[in-house]
Order: C-alpha cells, then sequence, then structure tokens
C-alpha cells in the first residue's frame, strides 16, 4: 500500500485493554512495573506502525513515573496516540488507566511518552507520514512535543557536561551527607 503524505491523529489511534491477573504481580501482590512497561511498549509500537505503514522501533522513553499501583484483577487500559512526527521518528503519548471492575473507580497510574523510529525493508529509518492535526487538542500535544524534545536535548547535554567535568576527588567530601560509607 502506498504511504500517504499525511495522516490524521485519529487514524493510529490505539487502545489496548488487558486483564491483570495473579502471574503479572510481584511478591507484594502488586502488579509488576515491568509488566505495564511491556504492555505500554507494544500499544506504542502499534500505533506508530500504524502511523508509519512500516516496521518500529523503541528508541527513548519519557516520564515513566507510576504514581498509583494497579491491583490483580482490574482491567487496565493503555491510550495510545501520535502526538509528534519528525522526519523518521515519531513520539506516541501513552495514557494509562486502570479500572475496578466492581467499584467502577478508575485511577491514573501514569502518562509516558514513547520516541519511536520507523524502519524500512533496508532496516534504515524511514520516512513517515506528516501528521493532521484534528483538533486543537492535537495541535497543543504536538506543541508540547516539540518543547519535550527542545527540553531532553538540553537535558542530555548537561548530562554530559556533567560527567566529563566530575572531579571525584574533589567532590567526596559531598558523600558525607548522603546514606553511604566509603570502604576504601
Ligand atoms: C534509533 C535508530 C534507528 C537511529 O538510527 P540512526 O542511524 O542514528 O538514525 P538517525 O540519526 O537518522 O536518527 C533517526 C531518527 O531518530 C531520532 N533519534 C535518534 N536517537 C534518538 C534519541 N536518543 N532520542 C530521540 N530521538 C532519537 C533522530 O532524531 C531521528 O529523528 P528524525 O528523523 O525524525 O529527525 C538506531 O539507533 C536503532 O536502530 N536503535 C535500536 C532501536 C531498537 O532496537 N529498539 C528496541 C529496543 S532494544
Amino acid at each position: 500500500m502506498a504511504i500517504p503524505a499525511f495522516r490524521p491523529v485519529s487514524y493510529s489511534c490505539t487502545t489496548l485493554t488487558e486483564l491483570m491477573i495473579p502471574s503479572y504481580a510481584n511478591f507484594g501482590g502488586k502488579i509488576h512495573g515491568g509488566t505495564l512497561l511491556s504492555l505500554m511498549d507494544k500499544v506504542a509500537y502499534a500505533c506508530a506502525a500504524k502511523h508509519a505503514g512500516n516496521y518500529c522501533v523503541t528508541v527513548s522513553v519519557h516520564g515513566v513515573n507510576f504514581l498509583q499501583p494497579v491491583e490483580v484483577g482490574e482491567l487496565v487500559s493503555l491510550l495510545a496516540s501520535v502526538n509528534y512526527v519528525g522526519n523518521t521518528s515519531l513520539m506516541v503519548g501513552i495514557k494509562v488507566i486502570s479500572e475496578n471492575v466492581k467499584s467502577g473507580f478508575v485511577k491514573h497510574t501514569n502518562t509516558s511518552y514513547f520516541t519511536m523510529v520507523a524502519k524500512g525493508d533496508d532496516d534504515k529509518p524511514a520516512k513517515v507520514p506528516g501528521l493532521t492535526l484534528e483538533t486543537r487538542e492535537d495541535a497543543r500535544r504536538f506543541l508540547e512535543a516539540i518543547k519535550r524534545k527542545e527540553l531532553s536535548k538540553r537535558y542530555q547535554i548537561e548530562l554530559d557536561n556533567t560527567k566529563t567535568i566530575l572531579h571525584v576527588d574533589e567532590e567526596l567530601h559531598l558523600l558525607q551527607q548522603e546514606r553511604c560509607k566509603l570502604a576504601f
């Protein structure tokens, strides 16, 4: 199928709902963070691949903060949409909610952003269709994604600088206020 120049956000909006079964739980009886991460990766892939019309890979993940625990027996829904496209990359926003089916209580566990890159048959990054923003909300998400990308770039530069200018011997005294002890 020929890949169009633009695709609307609604074309690739994807919802994945899964029942939290006992084998997903940790020793404390709550659902493993890794189980949720795996489901997020799955829905991000489905959404990105649908928009791109190509195989996609996960490049980076932002904002994984689990705000509330998820219990066995709850229905978890992951709502994914393409928030931003670059040339070969796209950012998928994923809202995760968990519902107690008996009480009907729904909690928001996290919202995270997966950057995916489309790959062509030659395994090289492949151009993705532009994004048709159908609502004001779509435009807000696109603008927010641009800012998130800028912030992430600045953060990475800061982090790299910190690593290169870190003089361990001169800064060891900072560890005196921390809950660690030197054993060398
Ligand atoms: C991601 C990957 C395709 C980039 O390949 P590359 O040859 O460096 O390609 P480019 O430099 O042209 O970058 C391609 C796109 O990725 C984006 N990108 C690369 N690294 C990125 C990062 N760390 N964070 C966000 N975006 C990134 C670039 O901005 C570019 O986007 P654009 O085309 O929309 O402008 C390559 O590193 C890869 O295949 N990584 C493994 C991914 C994978 O297998 N993931 C599964 C988990 S193991």
